[in-house]
């Protein structure tokens, strides 16, 4: 059973006017964001993902629908009540958005300074979340000074401060190189594993949502076309935007180029096996083989372990007699826990 939603949205709408009219950029949204998961929203440029977020945080009002964080309305709220909804939502940003004359523990400070807490406490506060950043050594550095991963442990500090039960992060990885993204994505789970903290992820790259997220929703032209576990996505993509998105985590394609430098004895089927859900230690290369008397040829692999299961698949060339290939497709079409495509190569 799902827990419960911290957030939901629904029925959201938003328009924004321009001169020359009036633009739908959120067009009829609803959302459930379960207490402690970490959900992804993907989309590409102009879907809608950082509006999204900030209908969510309250610093957009929706042209109609509801949000709900806690059970509270929070595009009904008054400026007391929001303050306070606002303090239990930290936001990260790719750009961190650190301001540039004060120094790293005076930012990370900075969303509690109009509490005028004692200086002490304060102090304590942000030596706190620094030291859970890994950013202890840096409190009295200006950000001129750190680099980007760096930069961004500051903005996320700067979330913490607050005991947000929630935070939204808006391309959070998205300026910084892939070991750098790898070393952040590990904080954003371990804020998720051992602060209970529920993670919004926006952001228009698969890798993220494959690495960091229990569920995804596909946002396209400010609709939501495709949610669920990012192991049935995954491995089970409805739409084709969202196949196109899988695609660029799973390489399992191979150029015309290539394929002709491997000399695959002639009329070889090419076909790809993709994992599903309970594709255990089934030995299938070797049943296929011995029982089809087919010979097969691995071209390409790329399996990777998703929230506990396989994902992935290999791209396999089967070669012999023709009615024995037959008879292998016909056998692989009928396993439920693979996913089988022919690769037309004529
Ligand atoms: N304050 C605003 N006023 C007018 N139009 C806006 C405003 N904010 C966003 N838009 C428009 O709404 C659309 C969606 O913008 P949004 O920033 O939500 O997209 P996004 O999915 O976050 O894109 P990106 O991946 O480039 O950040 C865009 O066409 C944008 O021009
Ligand atoms: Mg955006």
């Amino acid at each position: 059973m799902m827990s419960e939603s911290i957030i939901s949205l629904q029925n959201v709408k938003k328009n924004y006017r321009h001169s020359d009219g009036i633009q739908t950029v959120l067009d009829g949204v609803n959302l459930n964001i379960p207490q402690g998961s970490v959900f992804g929203i993907i989309g590409h440029s102009g879907a809608g993902k950082s509006t999204l977020l900030r209908c969510i945080n309250g610093l957009e009002k929706p042209t109609s629908g509801n949000v709900i964080f806690k059970g509270h309305q929070v595009n009904k709220l008054d400026n007391h009540q929001m303050l306070k909804i606002r303090s239990e939502i930290g936001m990260i940003f790719q750009q961190f958005n650190l301001l540039p004359l004060y120094t790293i523990a005076e930012n990370v400070a900075l969303p509690i300074k109009y509490l005028h807490l004692d200086r002490n406490l304060v102090h304590k506060k942000v030596t706190k979340v620094l030291s859970l950043v890994g950013l202890l050594n840096k409190a009295n550095d200006y950000p001129s000074s750190l680099s980007g991963g760096q930069k961004q442990r500051a903005a996320i500090a700067r979330a913490l401060i607050s005991q947000p039960k929630i935070i939204l992060c808006d391309e959070a990885t998205s300026a910084l190189d892939p070991e750098i993204t790898g070393s952040i994505i590990k904080l954003l789970k371990k804020l998720n594993q051992q602060e209970g903290i529920t993670l919004v992820v926006v952001t228009h790259e698969m890798k993220v949502i494959e690495d960091l997220c229990d569920y995804v929703a596909v946002l396209h032209d400010g609709k939501i076309i495709e949610k669920g576990s990012v192991y049935s996505t995954f491995s089970n993509p409805q739409k084709s935007l969202t196949q196109n998105f899988v695609n660029t985590v799973i390489h399992l394609s191979i150029d015309r180029k290539s394929l002709d430098a491997i000399k695959l004895p002639e009329h070889s089927k090419l076909i790809k096996i993709l994992y599903k859900k309970g594709t255990t230690n089934v030995p299938l290369i070797s049943i296929i083989s011995r029982k089809f008397n087919v010979d097969v040829n691995i071209i390409l692999g790329d399996v990777d372990i998703l929230q506990g299961s396989p994902f992935g698949g290999l791209l396999v060339a089967l070669s012999g007699d023709s009615q024995n290939i037959s008879h292998t497709l016909a056998y692989l079409k009928q396993i439920k826990s693979i996913g089988l495509k022919v690769i037309d190569n004529d």
